[in-house]
């Protein structure tokens, strides 16, 4: 069985139901995963991404904010840019052990400038917001979805949207946007409203953190995956989930699990 592919809302984009997170690939500083660990090597990256796309993953979640990530992926998808869907964000970024943000248009212009730049790419598939909490501030006052509208006409991406925190937030997101990233785990379920309206709307949506970053998964119980991918994917709202590995037997083990949903 193959591993499904949903439309991402109106866009066009066909995204395989499993994404690949990347923070573990460029930072392992101020990040809340329950155990310490190292950053992987280049070959270990390099069959990593490897395995994901014979898998049957198309989707790759970076971020200017995840260290050296879209520095990394830009060597390491030389020669492979086609199979991939890159989404990346704007407006947080990581320096020096803290996270600072900036929403301006002219950083949102520049920020993309510098992703194509490290991504060596010409157009970036997805783009999000990167939030810091105040969602409807970012989106009402900052012109950050504006100046991305503005990128995807200009061809630079292909698709926008917000990585949000509130529910308010990320229903506005998806009004002004193509799509959403949010909060769907076994503990937290807060943003199911979002993802209602944007399965009314059309919207794309994309899970970050769908094990819990990890405890979930570490929390024991039984088949904590399997318990979790089966109340995200059964949702049609959802169009894919992104799931942040460094381990190629878990990576495994999550296609095994997300091709039980066909569609
Ligand atoms: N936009 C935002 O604001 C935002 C925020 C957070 C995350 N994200 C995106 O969402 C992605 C996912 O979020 P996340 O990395 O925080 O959390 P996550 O995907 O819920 O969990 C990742 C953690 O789960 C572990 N894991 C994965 N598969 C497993 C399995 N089969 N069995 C046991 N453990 C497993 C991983 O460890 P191993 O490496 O050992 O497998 C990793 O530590 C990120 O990589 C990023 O791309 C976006």
């Amino acid at each position: 069985m193959t591993l499904a592919k949903r439309a991402l809302g109106g866009t066009g984009l066909l995204v395989s139901i499993l994404g690949l997170g990347t923070v573990k690939l460029g930072r392992n500083l101020g990040v809340k995963y329950p155990s310490a660990f190292d950053i992987p090597s280049d070959k270990e990256a390099r069959d990593l991404l490897a395995i994901a796309s014979e898998l049957g993953i198309n989707l790759l979640d970076t971020a200017p904010a995840y260290g050296n990530s879209e520095q990394r992926l830009g060597e390491l998808l030389q020669g492979q840019r086609e199979r991939w869907l890159i989404c990346t964000k704007v407006g947080e970024e990581f320096e020096n052990g803290a996270s600072r943000f900036d929403f301006s248009p002219g950083h949102t212009r520049a920020s993309i400038e510098r992703s194509l730049r490290r991504l060596r790419t010409d157009r970036l598939e997805i783009v999000l917001v990167h939030s810091d909490g105040n969602d409807l501030d970012i989106i009402n006052r900052s012109g950050t979805l504006e100046t991305l509208a503005e990128l995807k006409e200009e061809g630079k991406i292909l698709a926008f949207g917000m990585s949000t925190k509130t529910v308010e937030g990320g229903v506005l997101a998806a009004r002004k946007s193509d799509c959403v990233m949010v909060t769907w785990n076994l503990e937290y379920d807060d943003d199911i409203p979002v993802i209602e309206f944007c399965r009314e709307q059309g919207k794309g949506v994309l899970i970050k953190k769908a094990l819990a970053s990890g405890h979930a998964a570490k929390a024991g119980g039984q088949d904590p995956v399997g318990k979790s991918f089966s109340t995200i994917f059964s949702n049609p709202g959802v169009t894919s989930a992104v799931i942040g590995t460094i381990n190629p037997a878990h990576l495994r083990d999550n296609v095994k699990i997300a091709r039980n949903f066909t569609e």
